[in-house]
């Protein structure tokens, strides 16, 4: 495989990890050694991420659909979550990452979101990569949200209907101040979006690779972003026109 070109890295890359449970069924073990598992995952993806220099690195971890799974696998989710954050803060102090969350994080219990504000606060002020967790995160719950909030500000009288385009929409989204993510990586062969990023992969590449989550190794990472390097991205315009301008 050809070495990845440092300019050519996406800004922003978002990643539906998906296939741990089907990993631990695979291997006759219960879905929550798959998410344990995964969690290793995240650690390895994260140090990439910062070792190639991508700026905003996006990780949907638990949907809004997910809430619907039997209870004692929404508990070991929470509890991993906890876990992780509480180990990862560290590392990301050490390595200048600013976390970030999007999603309801109202339907989260108290105890996650106290973990959460403490490793917000803590890393507000770093510079380096944005890591973002998608946490109760649903696409169409965030536009909905969005337009709630519009709508309130119109209703005060701070917002006219007329003032309201793409960008101005944009900033009321939980991922205001993030750019829209280049490269969609899935993993676990399932290829559809579920309800992920909806407004904002309008115009992102996306990779869909057949490993689950667990097995996902840094030459299978390097692979997808090789792909995406090796893409023309023309947002509507002519082949000769991205040629022309380069
Ligand atoms: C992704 O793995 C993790 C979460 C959605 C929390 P899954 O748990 O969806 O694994 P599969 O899709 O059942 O294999
Ligand atoms: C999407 O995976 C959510 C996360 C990866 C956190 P799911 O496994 O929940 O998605 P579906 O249900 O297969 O579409
Ligand atoms: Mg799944």
């Amino acid at each position: 495989m050809p070495d990845l070109e440092p300019g050519k890295m996406p800004c922003h890359l978002a990643i539906i990890m998906d296939g741990n449970g089907r990993w631990a069924q695979q291997r006759m073990l219960n879905r929550i050694i798959g998410h344990q598992r995964g969690a290793e995952t995240v650690q390895m993806v994260v140090d990439q991420a910062v070792i190639l220099g991508i700026k905003y690195l996006t990780l949907f971890a638990f949907s809004s659909e997910n809430w619907s799974r039997p209870r004692r696998e929404v508990q070991a989710l929470m509890l991993l979550l906890k876990k992780y954050i509480r180990n990862e803060l560290k590392k990301m102090l050490k390595k200048n990452i600013r976390f970030n969350v999007i999603g309801n994080r109202a339907d989260l219990p108290s105890e996650v979101n106290q973990i959460l504000e403490d490793a917000l606060d803590k890393t507000a002020g770093n510079s380096g990569m944005v890591l973002t967790l998608a946490l109760s995160y649903g696409g169409r719950q965030e536009i909905a949200r969005a337009a709630s909030k519009i709508a309130q500000k119109v209703q005060a009288g701070e917002l006219l209907p007329e003032q309201i385009n793409e960008d101005i929409f944009a900033s009321y989204l939980d991922t205001s101040g993030l750019p829209d993510p280049d490269l969609l990586i899935r993993t676990s062969g399932e290829m559809r979006i579920s309800n992920f990023l909806l407004w904002q992969l309008a115009y992102t590449e996306l990779y869909f690779t057949d490993i689950n989550w667990p097995d996902l190794t840094i030459n299978s990472l390097h692979e997808a972003l090789w792909d995406y390097q090796a893409r023309e991205r023309r947002f509507g315009k002519t082949s000769a026109q991205i040629i022309q301008r380069s």
